[in-house]
């Protein structure tokens, strides 16, 4: 979803910020924009489309300003055009901004400015932010406090800002004052760069790392004045904050593709390095049945386990699909009973509210708007409530520095570090890694398991990083091969049963998004009740068809779909012949214990729906109309 980028220093900003946005591009975006100051004026570019759109519009344009604010946009009000792309400004052209989020109020606002003579160029509700600020600069609605009284261009940001409803974060820079760069939050991402002599801000720190690891990231309610000097934070009611940047510990080198063709594939081969990562984080890796230490630890405190009665997990697209593997396992590993719940539909019909319930947020971005207010409003609901009605949060995330890791006091970080493909495979599969991990610890602490069957688990899940390599390494040529023959498909069907089920919504997931191939999944025993009307030989249909209980049952539905012409493709054990004989085209996997092979059946279907769709030339890494982080409701 939209990116911002800004710089304030003394280099040249307008590179600065387009690199910045290269950075940000992975989140998706339809147009994108750069403003900076010189010469007493705003230079503002913007363009459709690509960024290197952009790239040639400022092609030999000589431009030394050492301040700037970058966008990159996803369109939400108003259309892809130029017209509509950030930076915005005010009528005068002196005051700039960019903008992430949803001003909600802007119908409100605009009309209240259309009538005190601002002309507005734009369809967004961006746009309503310079005009405002410019209106609070010409005319101050009431005395700065003290704080602010030296920062006319600061306060006026603040007085605007707090008229504004909404999720926002914004950057805005002022033709008459081209020493500040002001930056807000409220309920969307942005972070400040700490650097010699000069200061960066972005959405997402992928933007930052290239230039420093000293970070800052802003909480809500919290505004800041850049200059190359250094930073000052305020709340949005004027008091100064005190705080210091942190360290980041990542290494640019995880954001580069290094010698793969697209992020993706390249994230579809860290999985294994991903599975290792967490049993290093989660398990001592000696330890056994003999041992009278826990198998997992999670860094979790005591209480947080006691009179657990319920688990509740909420979350959006794959992150849901990791939680109904997360509820099969926590049901029947821990015994405990869990439901999941879309976030976006559980903020505005929550369950009945139960004692003793953990609640876990699951995102990779740790940004998405609707897991966010979902778990913001339970944590509102139960919080006056009698002490067995606490709220008992919990996050699972490969972002611990993202907004998640502020709204939560506990989280599960899933160390899969960032993730920059759009269709998220390897922090899919970290997420998972995090639930098997939960789902023993707590079955440990409930006794719902005897020791010899958690080794035998923790046993199992050693071999899986070996097992993930071996499907890699004999698969990708094959799969490569089989998606040639998809060239004109229209539509996929993808079955499951059991701990396989979610794999099956994974699996059309994550073709439909990248290859814009419409695909459904479905539990394998329901597609007699409906599904089997859309079967004939036009529609391929993928089974999982994995060793253990339901293994007959799935090649029975498999036949059904046969009987209709259908194409069949099973992701099925090594080297079974029944398997073999039910199906056209095999994407064997190793056997392993049933309770373990979601983390093996979806790695040939995260090389199908890749494959197919760089088969057909696509835009893999940034599917049409999607965006790493939903950060709009
Ligand atoms: C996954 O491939 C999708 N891009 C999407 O469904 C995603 O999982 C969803 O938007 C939730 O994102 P989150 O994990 O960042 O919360």
């Amino acid at each position: 979803m939209c990116g911002i980028v800004g710089y304030i220093g003394m280099q040249a900003a307008s590179e600065i910020l387009l690199a910045g946005l290269e950075k940000l591009e992975y989140r998706g975006y339809d147009s994108a924009g750069i403003a900076t100051v010189g010469e007493g004026e705003i230079h503002c570019v913007r363009a459709k489309g690509k960024l290197q759109n952009l790239r040639s519009k400022l092609e030999g344009i000589e431009n030394p300003s050492q301040i700037g604010i970058g966008h990159t946009r996803w369109a939400t009000h108003g259309k892809p055009e130029e017209y509509n792309a950030h930076p915005h400004m005010d009528v005068a052209q002196r005051v700039a901004v960019v903008q992430n989020g949803i001003v909600e109020n802007f119908r409100e606002l605009r009309l209240e400015l259309q009538q005190k003579g601002h002309e507005f160029k734009s369809d967004t509700d961006t746009e309503v932010i310079p005009h405002l600020i410019a209106e609070h600069l010409a005319h101050p609605e009431s005395a700065a406090p003290a704080t602010l009284a030296s920062s006319p261009f600061l306060e006026a940001v603040r007085q605007a800002v707090n008229h504004l409803e909404g999720a926002f974060a914004i950057a805005v820079i002022n033709a008459d004052y081209p020493d500040e760069l002001i930056v807000a939050r409220q309920q969307a991402p942005l972070s400040i760069g700490f650097g010699q002599g000069e200061f960066f801000c972005a959405s997402d720190t992928p933007a930052l790392i290239p230039h420093t690891r000293a970070v800052l990231t802003m909480e809500n309610g919290e505004l800041a004045k850049l200059t190359p000097l250094g930073v000052e934070i305020y709340s949005f009611a004027g008091d100064r904050i005190k705080k210091s940047p942190r360290t980041l510990t990542w290494n640019p080198i995880v954001v580069e593709k290094q010698g793969f063709k697209h992020f993706m594939l390249k994230e579809i081969y860290e999985q294994p390095g991903v599975v290792r990562g967490c049993l290093e984080a989660y398990t001592e890796s000696t330890w056994d049945a003999s041992h009278d230490t826990p198998p997992v630890n999670l860094g979790l405190d005591e209480s947080f386990y006691e009179n657990l009665d319920r688990v509740q997990i909420l979350a959006c697209g794959t992150s849901w699909h990791a939680g109904l593997i997360g509820k099969y396992l926590l049901e029947q590993l821990a015994g405990i009973p869990t439901m999941v719940q879309y976030a976006s539909e559980f903020r505005y019909a929550p369950a009945p509210v139960t004692a003793n319930t953990l609640t876990i947020g699951v995102t990779q971005s740790g940004e998405t708007a609707d897991t966010l207010a979902a778990l913001a409003m339970e944590k509102e609901r139960r919080k006056s409530l009698k002490p067995e009605y606490q709220p008992r949060l919990l996050g699972i995330t490969n972002r611990p520095e993202s907004s998640l890791g502020y709204l939560v006091p506990n989280i599960i970080d899933t160390h899969a570090g960032i993730e920059i493909g759009v269709a998220a495979t390897k922090t899919f599969v970290a997420q998972v890694m995090a639930f098997y991990a939960l789902a023993l610890d707590v079955a440990y602490r409930r006794q719902m398991l005897t020791l010899e069957r958690i080794q035998e688990i923790l046993g199992g899940l050693r071999q899986l990083p070996g097992q993930i390599e071996l499907v890699l390494e004999s698969q990708e040529r094959y799969i490569e091969e089989l998606a040639h023959e998809f060239g004109d498909t229209q539509d996929f069907i993808f079955l499951g049963r059991g701990i396989n089920f979610p794999i099956a919504l994974e699996g059309a997931l994550k073709l439909k998004e990248i290859s814009y191939i419409h695909a459904e999944g479905y539990p394998a025993g329901e597609m007699k009740h409906g599904p089997i009307a859309l079967l004939d030989a036009k529609v391929p249909v993928v089974a999982i068809a994995m060793a253990g209980s339901v293994y007959d049952k799935v090649l029975s539905n498999a036949q059904e779909a046969k009987a209709r012409d259908a194409r069949l493709i099973g992701v099925t054990p090594m080297d079974d012949k029944e398997a073999a004989e039910t199906f056209d085209d095999l994407l064997p996997v190793p056997v392993v214990d049933e309770i373990l092979s979601p983390l093996l059946s979806v790695i040939p279907l995260q090389l199908l729906a890749y494959h197919i769709a760089a088969r057909r030339g696509l835009d893999v890494d940034q599917p049409r109309n999607l965006a790493k982080s939903v950060t709009v409701e």
